[in-house]
């Protein structure tokens, strides 16, 4: 038996915007513009299709690494997405949600961000997550502090199980992932939702994250209902 369903909860690795840029004899931050509205584009998809909660791969804790001309361009990234968007989003209903840690960010950053999570935290229909400054094993390490410190001060008293310590996690009020894409073929999680990828279904694609289409993205939801999950047991 096929899922046939629409999965509720899709992450992405929006990969491949340099390579991209590149191919078209641009520079990076181009590639990084024009993938910008592709984030509408597919959200705007999403939506129409019924998934919960699309968690886009937006910074990771390592992407720090890069020269600092392409860091500030990615900063500035979330003011022109939600300068163009946010009109669409309110109009959609889109809620928009954060993981990681956006505490190194310039102020403005910060300021656009968790003014957009306030302005939409109403809204009802698809959540559309921005994984920024986050990494997998970061995410874990700091669910385990938390809970040592809830241990320490009276609050957690039970040895920590599995789903107690989801609870812990970034991810603690969203739908388990079912479905996770990445753009630009590469093979590796690049320290995406590494604890949410146990039984999720895997989809990778060479398309570049520019020209990964809402029809490209519709197939890949196409594709994830005719596979068998099995969860370990027997179906
Ligand atoms: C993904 O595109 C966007 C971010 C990591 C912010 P890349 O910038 O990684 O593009 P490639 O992988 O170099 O082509
Ligand atoms: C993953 O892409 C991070 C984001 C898409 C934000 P990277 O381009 O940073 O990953 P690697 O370096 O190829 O593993
Ligand atoms: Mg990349």
């Amino acid at each position: 038996m096929t899922t046939n369903e629409v999965p509720k909860h899709v992450a992405i690795i929006m990969d491949g915007n340099g390579r991209w840029a590149r191919e078209h004899n641009h520079k990076r931050t181009y590639g990084h513009y024009i993938g910008v509205d592709n984030v509408r584009n597919i959200a705007i998809k999403a939506n129409e299709l019924g998934i919960e909660v699309l968690t886009l791969y937006a910074f990771s804790t390592e992407n720090w690494k890069r020269p600092l001309e392409e860091v500030n361009y990615l900063m500035s990234l979330p003011a022109m997405f939600f300068d163009k968007f946010m009109g669409e989003l309110m109009e959609k209903g889109i809620r928009i949600q954060m993981i990681g840690e956006i505490d190194p960010f310039p102020e403005n950053t910060k300021k656009v961000l968790l003014r957009a999570i306030e302005r939409t935290r109403n809204n009802k229909n698809m959540t559309l997550v921005f994984a920024m400054n986050y990494g997998g094993r970061r995410e874990i390490v700091r669910g385990i502090n938390n809970y040592v410190e809830d241990v320490r001060n009276g609050k957690a008293t039970e040895p920590l199980d599995e789903k107690t310590f989801e609870k812990y996690l970034f991810t603690a009020e969203y739908p388990p992932l079912d479905y996770l894409i990445r753009t630009s073929l590469d093979y590796r999680l690049s320290n995406f939702l590494l604890w949410q990828v146990s039984y999720a279904e895997m989809y990778f694609t060479d398309v570049h994250w520019p020209e990964f289409t809402p029809e490209l993205f519709e197939k890949a939801i196409e594709e994830y209902q005719t596979r068998q999950r099995r969860f370990g047991g027997l179906k």
